[in-house]
């Protein structure tokens, strides 16, 4: 598929507002779930965006998350950088390697072990509110809040020293910025795969109650896992929960403010905050330009035949917002069940961090709108600005709040 004839649309489309997914998604749904898109190097691709031909592709095994293959599609050339960069980890790896990588992570990540950390990741957020208050308003909650509960709960989980936050987080913003150049994109991978390395051998020498030492005991020496995978895959680990938690905390506040009288309800009632941070997740679906796959062999779907070669564009932020799927689908409701959503993926590459990053999200907004009931917009709600990100993400997110005499 490398020759334009009939002239899609060019992806990605534009938003026209924070919250809400390019209007061109739904019209592919309304056309049966998928179309035809041009990409920035002229080949095209398949825009994904109905519910039911997400979930079918993302569990097809005849698509492959391999970027080597012919036909990978880079929805950017930013995108194109990052995910050629260094060293291949079980996201871009197919069954059987991606199971046997998987597998050794799968227990550390299992929703009662990640509950554990609940007091933790509480004693973060509870500190880093403390701080805010202290210094009084107004704050940007970006690098107040939203930013630091990520870095902190990952340092803690892996026994990375918090001072190394700064370093990891500098990169892994270069990294994800679509304007960085191929170049540095490869540099802060390399340097982040250095750092990774440096991490694992500190732990072979000092072991302590953290993920990290704990992978180096019970895996490092046999033969599921090289040292090489291990690194690839630390990596990712320090990097995958890191701008997708800190972008969702940003938009789940502010998406939280703009509806008034539901925060009043989830004030009043913290029971419904597990569901709305379903429904925020929904909502916001800050994969906005992916998951990305290649067809391996063809695949009959909504009455088009994709062959192989062909790139697809699962745009879960599509999906999330069919009505078929969801009722409505439009409209942000903390009464919705909205867990089945595919925010974290779908299929055997479905998010492993997702019981983290829900304590995570539930944490913040509980604890949030308790401590500081008048939060409330500094400036204008209306132009908050998005950044030129591989996620979808907030540039600052100004706000304010009462302070009592
Ligand atoms: C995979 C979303 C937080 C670790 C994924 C995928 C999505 C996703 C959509 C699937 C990618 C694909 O199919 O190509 C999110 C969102 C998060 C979040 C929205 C926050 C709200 C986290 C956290 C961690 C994490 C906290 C771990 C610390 C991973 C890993 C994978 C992954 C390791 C790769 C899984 C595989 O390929 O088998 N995530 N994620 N994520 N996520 Fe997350």
């Amino acid at each position: 598929m490398t020759d334009v004839t009939d002239s899609p649309p060019a992806f990605p489309m534009t938003r026209l507002t924070p919250f809400d997914p390019p209007p061109g998604y739904a019209a592919v749904r309304d056309a049966g779930g998928l179309a035809r898109v041009r990409l920035w190097d002229g080949r095209t691709a398949w825009l994904v965006t109905g519910y039911e031909q997400v979930r079918s592709l993302l569990g097809d095994p005849r698509i492959s998350v391999d970027r080597s293959r012919a036909g990978f599609p880079f929805p950017t050339p930013g995108r194109e950088a990052l995910e050629r960069s260094g060293a291949t980890t079980f996201v871009g790896l197919d069954p059987p390697d991606h199971t046997r990588l998987r597998r050794v992570f799968t227990k550390y990540f299992a929703v009662k072990r990640i509950e554990t950390l609940r007091p933790v990741v509480q004693r973060i957020v509870d500190d880093l509110v403390t701080g805010i208050l202290e210094d009084g308003p107004p704050a940007d909650f970006v690098t107040a809040l939203a930013g630091e509960v990520p870095s902190r709960t990952i340092c803690h989980v892996l026994g990375m020293p918090l001072a190394d936050r700064a370093r990891f987080q500098a990169l892994d913003h270069e990294r994800n910025t679509l304007t960085t150049s191929p170049e540095n994109v490869i540099r802060a991978t390399n340097e982040m795969l250095a750092y990774a390395d440096e991490l694992i051998t500190r732990k072979q020498r000092e072991p302590a109650d953290d993920l990290i030492s704990r992978l180096v005991a019970d895996q490092l020496g046999g033969d599921t896992i090289s040292r090489d995978e291990l690194v690839a895959a630390v990596r990712l680990l320090i990097t995958a929960g890191h701008e997708t938690t800190t972008n969702m905390i940003g938009l789940g506040i502010a998406t939280l403010l703009r509806h008034p009288a539901q925060l009043r309800e989830l004030r009043a009632d913290p029971a419904l905050v597990p569901a709305a941070v379903e429904e925020l997740l929904r909502y916001i679906s800050i994969f906005h330009i992916s998951p990305t796959r290649v067809v391996v062999e063809p695949i009959d779907i909504a009455g088009q035949r994709l062959e192989a070669g062909d790139g697809v564009i699962a745009a879960v932020a599509g999906a999330n917002r069919d009505d078929a799927a969801f009722p409505d689908a439009a409209t942000f409701d903390v009464h919705r069940e909205a867990r089945h959503h595919v925010a974290f993926g779908y299929g055997v590459h479905q998010c492993l961090g997702q019981p983290l990053a829900r304590v995570e999200l539930q944490t913040v907004v509980e604890t949030l709108f308790r401590r500081i009931p008048s939060l409330r917009f500094a400036g204008d709600p209306d132009a908050l600005e998005i950044k030129e990100y591989a996620f979808l993400s907030l540039a600052a997110l100004p706000l304010t709040w009462e302070v009592k005499p």
